[in-house]
């Protein structure tokens, strides 16, 4: 059965609005771990522009579940991530000026920071995953750098036009789930899922846990977080 990791980072972006104290991502993650949120996932980024050191702190200390930073390979995230240590990083690729993570990590063009950082990572004890598009290129070189779990990017079928744009995307994401599955590495899948798109990825079964965070505190802004997170987990089950 997938996991649901839920991303938080929006919580964090509300209370920016108006640099506050709230509302608390700690709190938004102690509700989704009630409704049966599997991890919790926040993204430190390079600008601090939502999550900061200081919530990754009180996530650490205080969750239940699993924490799960997304992060760039930039030298001072990656001194954070081993202070705060969380259960898995996901690195990222990242641009000061996009909304949000606009495409996977480009793993052929930089893969000696990212064996230096994951190495690095490892050694603190934290577990590496690499969020990269389902391409067969970048899944080979993960392998070639010994890491073993992946995510990958399903914005590009989330964000299809047509139905027929749609299938492709999901046969494209489906077929390197199974290609990365054959090498002995552990898949997860996210960005760009909703309350509809999910159905038909979860429905592959290959994956063994969706990230999901606009989606989700969208629909909870009209029906609660606790609820917006449950609907979620059944639909991800
Ligand atoms: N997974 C990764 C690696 C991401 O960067 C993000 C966005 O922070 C997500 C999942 C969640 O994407 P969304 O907010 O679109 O559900």
């Amino acid at each position: 059965m997938a996991r649901l990791g839920v991303n938080i980072d929006h919580i964090a972006t509300l209370r920016e609005a108006r640099k506050t104290q709230a509302p608390l991502p700690l709190q938004g993650a102690f509700i989704c771990e009630k409704a049966g949120a599997d991890s919790i996932v926040a993204h430190l980024r390079e600008d601090r522009r939502h999550i900061k050191e200081k919530d990754l702190i009180l996530l650490r200390n205080n969750i239940r579940t699993r924490l799960n930073l997304e992060m760039s390979t930039a030298k001072d995230v990656v001194s954070v991530a081993c202070k705060v240590r969380p259960d898995r990083a996901t690195l990222v690729p990242e641009k000061r000026r996009e909304l949000t993570t606009e495409g996977g990590l480009d793993v052929v063009s930089n893969s000696a920071r990212i064996k230096e950082v994951s190495r690095k990572l490892s050694k603190n004890g934290i577990e590496v995953s690499l969020f990269i598009d389902p391409d067969k290129r970048q899944i080979d070189r993960t392998a070639m750098l010994g890491i073993g779990v992946i995510e990958l990017h399903t914005g590009r079928y989330a964000n299809a036009r047509s139905a027929q744009e749609r299938k492709r995307n999901l046969t494209q994401i489906s077929q390197a789930a199974v290609y990365a599955r054959n090498k002995g590495i552990r898949v997860s899948a996210g960005h760009g899922l909703d309350y509809r798109n999910i159905a038909a990825i979860a429905a592959l079964k290959m994956f063994e846990e969706f990230n999901i965070g606009y989606s989700i505190i969208c629909y909870a802004l009209f029906v609660g977080l606790e609820q917006a997170v449950r609907k979620m987990k059944s639909l991800v089950r």
